[in-house]
């Protein structure tokens, strides 16, 4: 029987400058996304019409905040429709997720989804899609789903779709803590502008540049990196969770270089200085009783691949 298999990875953002909100509701963004070791699998297999099974640690409780839909909510329904109908052929497959990356954890996972589910059904499919069409129906699925395509480093502007890639001198290696239920990506951006217009966080004409960190990127000095690492929207986060003040604090204390909140939270990602660091950090972690999942990983490492 035939079946094509695709992964995508997690993202971090290493760098996340919030601009103003947009007229179309969402924000301009100056962000260096880094594509990290903890992927999704899609999987797909002949059937009549459309049909989907998520799997996997990744998948929350069913019915729960953090629980993925099997229906055509999910954004691999959604890309598997687009990319049918961009090519003008029947959608017609079954897919199955495998989820590893945590859902609502600001890891990019319904992106790495989306985009592992688009390379797969072009290749299931036969579609051939150009890299700028896939990249185009990306950019229509989500604003983090062009990088999960493209992984590695990227700067992303834009409302983050448009991507670019950033010169990297190394791997870095970190921890990701995965504390609580998941935060909501739109709650986060409008607490945000919350706390902009009371004044409890300075206004910004635009989003803060990238040049620290994309500097920072091009050496091997894991201190260089742990200075830059900046997110604008780590602040709203906390004021969301404040339980996560916490979880930072106890990733610096057991030995993180820096630690921050990934993407709109509320994982937490912790930098360390090698591998073997990584590791002991990792077991650290998981003994303090913060973290409800603790995960040792690298990058950067490739985008959206078919899995030989
Ligand atoms: O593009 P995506 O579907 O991932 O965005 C989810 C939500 O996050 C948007 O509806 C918006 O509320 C917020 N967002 C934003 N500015 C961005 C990206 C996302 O305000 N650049």
């Amino acid at each position: 029987m035939t079946v094509v298999v695709a992964r995508a990875p997690a993202k971090v953002n290493v760098h996340l400058g919030v601009g103003p909100l947009r007229e179309d509701g969402f924000h301009e963004l100056h962000t260096v996304y880094l594509a990290v070791s903890l992927f999704d699998t899609v999987s797909v297999r002949p059937g009549e019409g459309l049909s989907l099974t998520v799997s996997g640690e990744g998948t929350g409780v069913a019915g729960g905040p953090g629980a993925v839909p099997g229906d055509r909510s999910n954004l691999v329904w959604r890309a598997a429709e687009l990319l049918a109908e961009q090519a003008g052929v029947p959608a017609d497959a079954a897919l199955d997720v495998a989820k590893t990356i945590p859902v609502a954890a600001g890891l990019a996972g319904g992106s790495a989804d989306a985009a592992a589910a688009l390379v797969a059904l072009d290749a299931f499919w036969g579609t051939r899609a150009a890299r700028e069409d896939l990249l185009a129906l990306a950019a229509r699925l989500g604003s983090d789903v062009p990088f999960s395509l493209v992984g590695g480093v990227a700067l992303g502007t834009g409302r983050g779709e448009q991507v670019s890639p950033v010169l990297a001198g190394g791997r870095s290696h970190w921890v990701l803590g995965i504390a609580g239920e998941g935060l909501s990506t739109p709650a986060v951006y409008g607490e945000l502008d919350r706390m902009r217009a009371s004044g409890a966080l300075p206004e910004v004409a635009g989003p803060a540049p990238a040049e620290p960190v994309v500097a920072a990127l091009r050496g091997t000095s894991p201190t260089d990196l742990a200075g830059a690492l900046a997110n604008d929207l780590q602040a709203p986060a906390l004021a969301l969770r404040p339980d996560l003040r916490r979880a930072l604090r106890a990733a610096t204390d057991a030995g993180a270089l820096a630690a921050l909140v990934s993407g709109s939270g509320p994982t937490v990602a912790a930098l360390a200085r090698d591998e073997a660091a990584a590791v002991r950090l990792a077991a650290e972690l998981a003994g303090v009783g913060v973290f409800r999942t603790v995960r040792a990983v690298s990058g950067p490492v490739p985008g959206a691949r078919l899995v030989a």
